[in-house]
């Protein structure tokens, strides 16, 4: 097991120490501040009042305004890119110098898989070439990403490129965010939108040509794809496929559409030198930032490229590295020449992501923090040095515990190859690896695990029954998830009343699927219209639907804490976020108003855009908003009905036992129900999130009585006083039976198709 960066610890010691924030900010320069999204300059309040209109609606083109700012803040300019135009830099690609064989390659088969180095132009030229010969005539050609920053950053450099504004001609579509129009011809997405358009147009007639870009990477979605554009290309013979790799897994993906051609896009890079650790290293973090100072202080020019796991860390080095910086300035009369430190994650806000693509200003060095992010999807121009922690986060399910986590585990040799490639694309470079040549061999897996291995499938179980795929076990998958992990998402499914006995789409399941929500919440918001609470509810939704709305600076906890309980309902965190934003919008959704009680405006207004198009939805179904005035222990109800699985019993203090598996879970220190003398018997949790202990996150007090009455193969009234251990033998047993039925329905069909 890894230990935790003292680094980490030592920074956030320092940073609690600071009294006032202003000072911490200071210190670590206003920009680092500003990029970090903590502190808010006068003028960002006053443009979340502006945003504000006369009638206390905010200007809701969310998306659009995503563009507007990308266009005034993040052009992605390299030194190249300053001084050719458009057009020529287009013609320097690698790709372009293979256009024309390309494209023939292209009329001739249905299926290619093309294969280059990251910055050869798969990604921003493909569209463009497809659409410039004439495949956009009868269709769009849509090109998926794995990630949603990818879609969005890539479909506004070739809004540029095509000298349109992006959302006319070239869009994106993310969920909850869809920046198209009737004008779209090509359309970058994430490939989880695309998935969910095959749920209403199962040959996707709307498209020409579809590219699933960075199909090496074996997203969940992107796995669930393959498949299912395998039958597309088998039914639509006009309709061509475009899959693009890194190297690696390029023979795999050709073999499974029948050994399709695969194109090699020329490289033009250049060598990397390699250097390891001669010894284990303790504390990557740290490590990170030595090196990355000594290649400041002692290389010749060139940006610098530091891989990272997470937010935690890389705020850490950004903070840790503009420490230094300021120290060398303090001590030394020839001061060391200025370094730019700028951080990317997916969390951060995506106008700040934009800034990575700035070129500094002339003399000073660039240093990019970043997780995996970088490794293919996202190309920083001008990175001579990549340093590698040799280190990534991974979302991991375990079936026992029903619970996703996101975890620190080593990279494969694979992404390690990746990164390193990063330092060569403008001349030679260099990367440090921050482990030993020996691990690297011994210790680094040569590929990843592909995420369907290793993920929850409520969603993707969801959706294929909804397309029919009757048995799972059956579908075409590239590598097939663990029949474990298959079955247990059938269960929880069945558990919810998505899934019949024999495991069929059930009427409320049919429902489900229509939301782009995981199949608890939209599990909550039908029973909302149930219950007859629905308005309440689709607003809980839409805050569970964001990152957390409260903003605790660190230094300003104590301040920020006592604001957040102001809006505490004692016995449900759900309903504390429902309190928040009835509050907000009781006045008329401001800005300034979030900022006096320390919330962010911009995950409300996120919210506020997600529950507009959950009701879009809802109407589609012609699901009419209910309400319930205010009685609210009725919506506690309706919450309680979509998490049995996440139950839990009062233990001692704090602490909970999940009912069906026992293990432990605790309050947090944050949720309403904690430290008010009030600590209910039966509890429900949104999810359990694993840090120092297993701690439940937005927490609710429920009723047994409602355990039993809605989730009866779980909980009897009895249950309370059986012992555990009976508990579980009962559930074992219902299981047992269900996937006997399910065993039987399947030699049934066997038999049938064997007679046929
Ligand atoms: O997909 P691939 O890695 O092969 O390359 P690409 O993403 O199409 O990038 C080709 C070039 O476009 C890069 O070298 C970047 O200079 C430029 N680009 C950009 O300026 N801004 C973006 N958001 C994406 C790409
Ligand atoms: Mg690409």
């Amino acid at each position: 097991a890894r230990k935790g960066s003292a680094l980490v610890r030592e920074v956030r010691e320092k940073q609690n120490m600071h009294k006032s924030r202003q000072r911490f900010w200071e210190l670590a320069g206003s920009k680092l501040g500003d990029i970090l999204g903590v502190e808010k300059t006068a003028e960002q309040v006053d443009a979340d009042k502006q945003a504000v209109g006369e009638d206390g609606e905010v200007d809701f083109k969310g998306n659009v305004k995503f563009a507007e700012h990308l266009k005034e803040k993040g052009e992605a300019v390299s030194e190249f890119a300053k001084t050719k135009s458009i057009a020529e830099q287009r013609q320097y690609l690698p790709i372009f110098s293979v256009r024309d064989e390309l494209l023939q390659v292209v009329r001739e088969n249905q299926v290619v898989v093309v294969v280059g180095e990251t910055g050869s132009g798969k990604t921003t030229q493909l569209t463009q070439y497809l659409h410039e010969d004439g495949l956009s005539t009868y269709g769009m050609i849509g090109c998926t990403q794995p990630r949603r920053v990818a879609a969005m950053s890539v479909a506004k450099r070739v809004s540029e490129e095509m000298y349109c504004e992006l959302g006319d001609k070239v869009g994106y579509a993310i969920r909850f965010e869809d920046v198209t129009g009737p004008n779209t011809i090509i359309k970058y997405m994430t490939d989880g939108v695309l998935l969910r358009e095959t749920l209403r147009e199962a040959d996707l007639d709307q498209y020409s040509a579809v590219i699933m870009d960075e199909a090496h990477e074996r997203s969940l979605n992107t796995d669930v794809l393959f498949g299912i554009l395998k039958q597309v290309v088998a039914r639509r013979r006009d309709f061509k496929l475009i899959v693009t790799s890194a190297t690696l897994n390029a023979q795999k993906f050709s073999d499974f559409f029948g050994s399709v051609p695969i194109f090699h896009i020329p490289g033009r890079t250049f060598p990397v030198q390699i250097m390891y650790s001669k010894t284990p290293c303790e504390d990557y973090v740290d490590a990170a930032v030595k090196q990355a100072m000594v290649i400041h202080m002692t290389c010749g020019p060139g940006d610098i490229l530091i891989f990272l796991t997470g937010q935690d860390e890389i705020e850490t080095a950004c903070y840790a590295l503009t420490e230094r910086m300021q120290q060398l300035e303090a001590s030394s009369k020839n001061a060391a020449a200025p370094l730019a430190i700028l951080p990317i994650y997916s969390q951060l806000p995506s106008d700040l992501q934009a800034k990575i693509f700035q070129k500094a200003e002339e003399g000073v060095r660039k240093c990019v923090v970043a997780t995996n992010i970088a490794e293919t999807s996202l190309t920083v121009d001008g990175i001579f040095y990549v340093i590698d922690s040799g280190y990534g986060k991974f979302k991991v399910y375990n079936p026992r515990m029903g619970m996703d986590s996101l975890q620190v585990f080593p990279c494969s040799q694979a992404a390690a190859n990746q990164r390193s490639g990063r330092a060569g694309r403008t001349g030679p470079g260099t990367c440090y690896r921050l482990y030993t040549e020996t691990a690297y061999l011994n210790e680094l897996l040569p590929n990843p695990v592909p995420e369907i291995q290793r993920t929850n499938l409520g969603n993707v179980v969801l959706l294929l029954k909804s397309l029919n795929v009757e048995n799972l076990l059956d579908f075409d998958f590239m590598d097939p998830p663990p029949q474990d992990n298959i079955l247990n998402s059938m269960y929880q499914l069945w558990v919810l009343g998505a899934l019949d006995n024999v495991g069929n789409l059930s009427a409320c399941g049919r429902k489900m699927v229509e939301f782009p929500l995981d199949p608890p919440l939209a599990k909550m918001l039908l029973m909302g219209d149930e219950l007859q609470c629905l308005n309440e509810v689709l607003t809980i939704v839409s805050m569970l639907s964001v990152p957390s709305v409260f903003f605790r600076p660190k230094d300003r906890a104590e301040e920020s804490d006592a604001a957040r309980e102001k809006f505490f309902v004692p016995e449900s965190d759900h309903l504390t976020l429902l309190n928040v934003y009835k509050q907000w919008k009781a006045n008329q959704y401001r800005g300034d108003w979030c900022n006096d009680h320390f919330l962010q405006v911009k995950g409300l207004r996120k919210a506020r855009e997600v529950r507009s198009q959950l009701l879009d939805i809802l109407k589609a179904q012609k699901i009419p908003l209910s309400s319930c005035g205010s009685d609210w222990d009725i919506i506690r109800k309706a919450i309680c009905s979509a998490y049995f699985h996440n139950a839990a019993r009062l233990k001692g203090v704090g602490d909970y036992v999940n009912c069906r598996t026992g293990m432990p879970c605790h309050l947090h220190a944050s949720s309403a129900l904690y430290g008010l003398g009030y600590t209910p018997e039966y509890i429900v949790y949104h999810e359990l999130v694993l840090t120092t202990k297993e701690y439940m996150q937005c927490v609710t007090a429920v009723e047994p009585q409602w355990l039993a009455e809605m989730g009866p193969m779980f909980f009897s009234i009895k249950d309370s006083n059986t012992s555990r251990l009976e508990q579980r033998r009962k559930q074992n047993e219902e299981k047992t039976a269900m996937e006997q039925e399910m065993e039987e329905l399947r030699k049934k069909q066997l038999k049938a198709l064997s007679q046929k």
